[in-house]
């Protein structure tokens, strides 16, 4: 039982990890700018867990939000660092806001666990680090390649800031390097929300199922893959966010090998779009609307993970399957478009 900040904890993989934490017996306080999300996610965690875990919205982009808030919470025994701006293509629109607010934020979280000597943190990465990987599956070894867009440059760069600040002052801590989460809560009491048009497949695949979006286009049909679709690995939110706690607990247990370490979170399965498009018609028995249209700038052709490290050194393997994640996603959208 620790008490653990998670910033971001009203997110979508924020959300998710809160519910497995409570479970697992942790206290998380949660602090949230709400830029992505609504306190409205509390009750779904609390219809889940039973429990209301503390929340606080502040904007860990303001340095006098962040000190004060830490004034006020001195038991903290660990930080899972979700709270980003997460858009690809969003960042390359808005590059200045994604450095202030990603980097930021993390700076000023540093700074706190430093002066506060709190040594334990979880890092959310993500597998764009690796940009157009030479070699697949993706191994942790795999070269990190020049970002292709300032918000996969956020998280290149958060790593060093993490690593010279482990050299200067000793922090343990643990970057978690997403694949592409997706699916929802089994329960439908939370799962993925995002404000406005949906930038990533999976929601727009259930919108428009749901006849919020007119149709999907999908980006692109003449790449170097089986169906010509771009691949990725699509893991379910609830392995992910099972990761976050088997993670924390290596550092709460001193079990972590070097103080930082770096696992990809995937499920070592590359889908194309068109594949999950296919999951989707087959888990919802409906036929989707969509189109090919031009590539999608920044797109990489393929990526998918080599799940052994995770599996063998963290002990984590994913459980569920795409079309797991697929009836999630879809029970999930039903729910808040109330259909039945
Ligand atoms: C997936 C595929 C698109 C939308 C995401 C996150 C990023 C990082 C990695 C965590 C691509 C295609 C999409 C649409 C489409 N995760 N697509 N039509 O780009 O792999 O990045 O995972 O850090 O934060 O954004 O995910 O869902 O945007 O795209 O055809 O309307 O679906 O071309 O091939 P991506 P995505």
């Amino acid at each position: 039982m620790a008490q653990i900040l998670v910033t971001g904890g009203l997110g979508f993989i924020g959300s998710h990890t809160v519910v497995e934490l409570i479970q697992a017996g942790h206290e998380p306080i949660i602090v949230d700018n709400l830029s992505n999300s609504t306190a409205s996610v509390l009750d779904g965690i609390e219809k889940i867990s039973g429990k209301r875990p503390t929340f606080e919205r502040v904007d860990l982009k303001v340095k006098a939000e962040v000190r004060d808030f830490f004034s006020r919470y001195t038991t903290l025994e660990g930080i899972i660092h979700f709270a980003a701006f997460k858009a690809v293509g969003e960042s390359v629109q808005k590059p200045l806001e994604y450095y202030e607010n990603n980097l930021g934020s993390l700076v000023y979280i540093l700074q706190e666990m430093r002066d506060l000597q709190i040594d334990k943190l979880i890092f959310s990465s993500s597998c764009t680090v690796y940009g157009e990987a030479d070699e697949l599956p993706i191994t942790e070894n795999s070269p990190v390649k020049a970002a292709i867009s300032p918000y996969g440059n956020t998280k290149q760069i958060g790593e060093e800031v993490i690593k010279d600040a482990i050299e200067a002052h000793g922090f343990n801590s643990i970057s978690l390097r997403y694949f592409n989460p997706i699916g929802a809560h089994p329960s439908a009491e939370i799962g993925e929300s995002p404000l406005g048009v949906p930038l990533n497949l999976v929601p727009y695949v259930t919108q428009t199922a749901a006849g919020v979006r007119e149709q999907l286009a999908v980006f692109g049909d003449d790449y170097e893959t089986r169906d010509g679709t771009n691949e990725r690995d699509y893991i379910h939110v609830v392995d992910v966010a099972k990761a976050h706690v088997v993670a924390l607990d290596r550092l709460l247990k001193g079990q972590n090998q070097g103080n930082y370490e770096v696992f990809n979170l995937g499920t070592g399965k590359g889908s194309t779009v068109l594949e999950v498009i296919q999951s989707f018609e087959k888990v919802s028995n409906s036929k989707l609307n969509y189109k090919i249209v031009e590539r999608r700038h920044g797109d990489v052709t393929a990526a998918y993970a080599d799940t052994t490290k995770a599996n063998q050194v963290l002990g984590w393997k994913s459980e569920k399957t795409l079309d797991d994640a697929m009836v999630d996603a879809w029970r999930w959208e039903k729910k808040i478009r109330k259909i039945n």
